[in-house]
């Protein structure tokens, strides 16, 4: 029981931050589109209308603020530091999604299993294993976070779904 807990404190210690930037970004409808409009020698748009300032702005906030109440249970000023930055590369990772969906014709909104689910998580994954020790010395713990966030956000896809909040199971 002890190995669950601890795998809890330190998968919200890491992934908490990431997830709340990624998801916070929709619950405000953004205009500014961070590709400008901009359309590639493909015809398809460099990251397409989901990917808004607003959105980013949103994302970093929520998931800054989300790495306080963590703070004040490890006491440890890298967690805010971590917050702030991991929600950047989480938004960054994001973008990046967008940006190979569209170069494979994916149209905004479609599905892109996995890619859609670990975009964000991956991005997150890379800063914390070039910066962190106690994070890149548990790579079970990564391993089995990433398939935590992917059943996360298949079954809380679905329970948006039948609330009738959702109109795709994705
Ligand atoms: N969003 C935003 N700005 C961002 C990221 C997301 O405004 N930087 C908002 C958009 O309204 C987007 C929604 O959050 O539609 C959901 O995000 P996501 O699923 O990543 O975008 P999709 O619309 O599915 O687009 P894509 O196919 O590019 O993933
Ligand atoms: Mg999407």
């Amino acid at each position: 029981m002890n190995i669950v807990v601890d795998f809890i404190t330190w998968f919200l210690r890491f992934y908490l931050s990431p997830m709340v930037a990624n998801a916070s970004p929709v619950l405000i409808n953004g205009r500014y589109r961070i590709d400008k409009g901009i359309v590639l020698w493909d015809g398809k748009p460099l990251l397409g209308a989901g990917k808004t300032w607003e959105g980013f702005i949103i994302g970093v906030y929520m998931g800054f603020l989300a790495s306080l109440p963590l703070y004040f249970y490890f006491y440890d000023t890298r967690i805010v530091l971590d917050g702030l930055f991991a929600s950047i590369m989480a938004l960054l990772g994001d973008m990046i999604g967008s940006f190979i969906k569209r170069r494979m014709g994916i149209k905004r909104g479609d599905p892109a299993p996995i890619l859609d689910q670990l975009d964000f998580a991956l991005m997150a994954t890379l800063y914390y294993w070039f910066t962190c020790s106690f994070f890149a010395s548990h790579i079970y713990y990564i391993f089995f976070s990433l398939l935590l966030i992917l059943g996360l956000h298949v079954l809380t896809n679905n329970i948006a779904y039948y609330l009738g909040v959702k109109d795709r199971r994705w």
